[in-house]
């Protein structure tokens, strides 16, 4: 949870200091104030990139060399994050020493954000999905980074091989580590995503009462068949295509209602709801698991849920206790929700409203 967070140069941010509640915060303004870069800044702590830029630079104020975020958390957790113009990487800090991972800050931060953007989960191809998976996986399990980046490092290898037509005697030598570490990332995935669907039977019979949804977990190969025996088998039709076809790195998160994957058989209202649920449910696993809670990100609110919806959410997120942040152009609009606090942002400047 955040107790203060300080920006510099962010967006249209020039200096910013905000101390949210550990509850509900509001943040709201007219269109083009800044509330967007609020919420972007917080991402960016955790995750060291934009939601929405593939460019790190865009987010550095026009005419700066360099922006500053820097964050106390509620755990006694100091972070920071910087970024030069010129040059590629981040200076990234914890608790006052240099820090070499982003990893070690998104662990200390977890975030779920629900955005107009995140609702192409169901659309999108399987990365996004798989993603998600991950992100329950990493913050459950301390190991899953370094075997997940492992795991990595050898199918880029393997993939290597394939296009440079390596004799198959090489390939499987490394064959075996690779079914060691995806074996294993198979595993923490498989038992997330059992926790994950504990957890969302509650918060769909709250969100889509009667919507047969059924969620399952595919690990990106034939299941009757042994990891060891995808690649061995799989090696001549590999070295063709010059590259690994199946296995751990094809994983997905099934989500389908009444046997129709669930972008068919779903409205959009539906649909959006669903992602919904699904982000909450990542956060209830996390504090049922780990005692730990994760901060809720929401961008747009009212353009993207009607009243009712929006009211919904907001009473789910609200129970989970986690801190969250919304943003919404019209106060007048949520004016019955019971904010914790409530920020104006005009301009890049940020203000708490001591009014309620
Ligand atoms: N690098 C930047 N430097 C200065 N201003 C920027 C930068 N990038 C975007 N902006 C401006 O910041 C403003 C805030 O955008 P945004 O956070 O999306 O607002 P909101 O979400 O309140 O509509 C926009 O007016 C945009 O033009
Ligand atoms: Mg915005």
């Amino acid at each position: 949870m955040i107790e203060t967070l300080q920006l510099a140069n962010f967006r249209n941010i020039q200096a910013g200091r905000v101390s949210p509640a550990a509850g509900l915060n509001l943040i709201y303004g007219a269109n083009g104030s800044g509330k967007t870069s609020v919420l972007e800044a917080i991402w960016f702590l955790s995750v060291g990139r934009s939601f929405r830029s593939h460019l790190t630079q865009r987010v550095i104020q026009h005419q700066q060399p360099h922006f500053t975020l820097f964050s106390q958390l509620s755990s006694g957790d100091r972070i920071g994050i910087q970024r030069e113009r010129s040059g590629d990487h981040h200076q990234l800090r914890v608790n006052g020493e240099p820090a070499k991972r982003l990893a070690e800050l998104a662990a200390l931060l977890p975030l779920q954000l629900i955005s107009p953007e995140s609702f192409s989960l169901l659309l999108d191809g399987p990365q996004a999905r798989r993603e998600f998976i991950d992100w329950g996986a990493f913050h459950s399990d301390p190991q899953f980074m370094l075997v997940w980046s492992r795991f990595r490092r050898l199918l880029k290898q393997r993939n290597q091989l394939l296009r440079q037509q390596a004799p198959a005697r090489q390939i499987s030598i490394w064959d075996q580590q690779l079914v060691q570490y995806g074996q294993w990332l198979t595993d923490a995935r498989k038992r997330w995503v059992n926790s994950l669907n504990e957890a969302l039977e509650g918060i769909i019979n709250q969100f889509l009462p009667d919507v047969p949804i059924r969620v399952s977990f595919s690990q990106g190969w034939d299941s009757k068949t042994e990891l060891q025996q995808v690649y061995s088998a799989g090696l001549q039709r590999d070295l063709q295509l010059g590259y690994t076809v199946s296995g751990p790195h094809k994983a997905d998160l099934r989500l389908r209602v009444d046997n129709l994957p669930a972008q068919d058989g779903l409205s959009r209202g539906q649909q959006k709801l669903l992602v919904c649920a699904l982000k909450i449910a990542q956060g209830l696993v996390l504090s049922q698991q780990q005692q730990r809670q994760c901060v809720f990100l929401v961008d747009d609110l009212a353009s993207e849920l009607d009243q009712q919806r929006r009211t919904l959410l907001l009473e789910q997120l609200q129970q989970t206790g986690s801190q969250v942040f919304v943003t919404a152009i019209e106060p007048e609009q949520l004016a019955m929700i019971p904010w914790d606090k409530r920020f104006h942002v005009e301009q890049g400047r940020i203000t708490e409203q001591q009014d309620k």
